[in-house]
């Protein structure tokens, strides 16, 4: 950050996240010959160590220039035909871009809207699946984590639901804000698409679309009649096998890629979680119990590891809250979008960070608040947060 803000920048938005030094050096490379021999050597034990952090053994990973969105369209285009049916859950600003893109690519999308602050509902799922004697259905979709609310949809349960209902549709999962955080297990679930961006759990700038596809996602994308042509699977596959690209790519962000995964492997994916899990609850105390707050998520089922939405009293405006934080404070909380803009802030708490960090998040947002005229007991968040965090293991 500038002079004006001596010291570190805090970061707590859900994405760009911190980027680690060991990433940021390995990014740190003069320019490479893209043809040369050696790329292979990074490449091809990449896309396996990738693989690894979406549980998958069978999957195939494609890594791209762009970013979430860039994947969902992929993910989109390559396995679909025009006026095809989907299903998505619509309960936060992404679920409805998701949704959005769908229609906007000449889709059919059969959009269920749900209270923000839930998820997809895997009751709802099943009934709806059930009806569909006819299998019209040709996706079902899940947010994952829906990062503008706070809310992790369970995959698991929705795949369940539609093994019961021996559906064949297609499962799509968002994993933008949750993969390499949250659990999520690509083969175990059987998921289709799961679609990622770098700027999140890998803790990468933004930048790269990274998503993996199941075997049945390659055999639909054989007759996909929607057109495709950047965002193709067939040149990737081509080239890929090979370790190479269909274009120029972005080197750095490869290294940094590997680098990402070196990271996540050498704490261990589920330890990565946890520590996930273990801050995000020492959040969710600080809301709770020190400022007497609501989330945004309602229920336990929907809480997220990655994001928390903190709602504000009626009277009182988040975004005051945001631009105290960022500009007493040098804070960077997430704003509340659409729906729910100046209702809630987001306190983003994924990527590269412990609680010591996340207790600064905490206890500027807590500033912020009572600078903001919201009536909150001082160090009261810090408070339980740290009670939490000292006693659980
Ligand atoms: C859940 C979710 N999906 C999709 C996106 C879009 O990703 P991107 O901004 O990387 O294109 C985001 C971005 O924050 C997200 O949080």
């Amino acid at each position: 950050m500038s002079r004006k803000h001596p010291g570190r920048f805090h970061i707590f938005i859900p994405g760009p996240t911190n980027i680690p030094e060991r990433i940021l050096n390995a990014m740190h490379i003069s320019s490479e010959d893209q043809r040369n021999p050696e790329i292979p050597d990074l490449t091809i034990p990449l896309y396996k160590d990738v693989k690894k952090v979406f549980k998958s053994e069978k999957g195939t990973v494609f890594l791209f220039p762009g970013s979430g969105t860039g994947a969902w369209e992929s993910a989109i285009i390559n396995t679909m035909s025009p006026n095809e049916k989907v299903l998505i859950y619509r309960f936060g600003q992404f679920s409805h871009l998701w949704a959005d893109m769908f229609q906007r690519l000449g889709l059919d999308v059969q959009i269920e809207d749900r209270d923000w602050g839930t998820g997809t509902p895997p009751e709802e799922v099943e009934k709806t699946l059930k009806a569909d004697t006819n299998h019209e259905i040709k996706v079902v979709c899940v947010t994952q984590n829906e990062t503008a609310t706070g809310v992790t949809s369970h995959v698991e349960d929705v795949r369940k639901v539609m093994d019961a209902c021996n559906h064949p549709a297609l499962l799509f999962v968002d994993g933008v804000s949750s993969i390499a955080s949250i659990d999520f297990r690509m083969d175990e679930w059987g998921v289709d698409c799961a679609i990622s961006g770098s700027q999140k759990g890998f803790m990468l700038p933004s930048g790269m679309a990274i998503m993996c596809v199941s075997e049945k996602a390659l055999e639909a994308h054989k007759n996909a009649q929607l057109k495709r042509c950047y965002y193709s699977w067939e040149d990737q596959i081509a080239t890929n096998k090979d370790g190479y690209f269909p274009y120029t790519p972005q080197i750095p962000m490869l290294r940094a890629l590997q680098e990402s995964c070196n990271i996540i492997f050498d704490e261990g994916l589920e330890n990565v979680f946890k520590r996930h899990h273990r801050i995000a609850e020492g959040v969710r105390k600080a809301v709770l119990e020190g400022w007497n707050l609501k989330l945004c998520a309602q229920d336990p089922y929907w809480y997220s590891d990655t994001v928390t939405a903190i709602v504000v009293p009626e009277d009182k405006d988040a975004k005051e809250v945001i631009s105290t934080a960022f500009n007493k404070y040098h804070l960077s909380l997430g704003a509340g979008l659409t729906k729910v803009a100046g209702k809630v802030f987001r306190i983003g708490h994924l990527g590269d960070l412990n609680e010591l960090q996340a207790a600064a998040a905490i206890q500027g947002a807590e500033m912020a608040m009572i600078d903001s005229g919201i009536s909150v007991k001082p160090g009261s968040g810090v408070a339980a947060a740290s009670e939490y965090w000292r006693k659980s293991i």
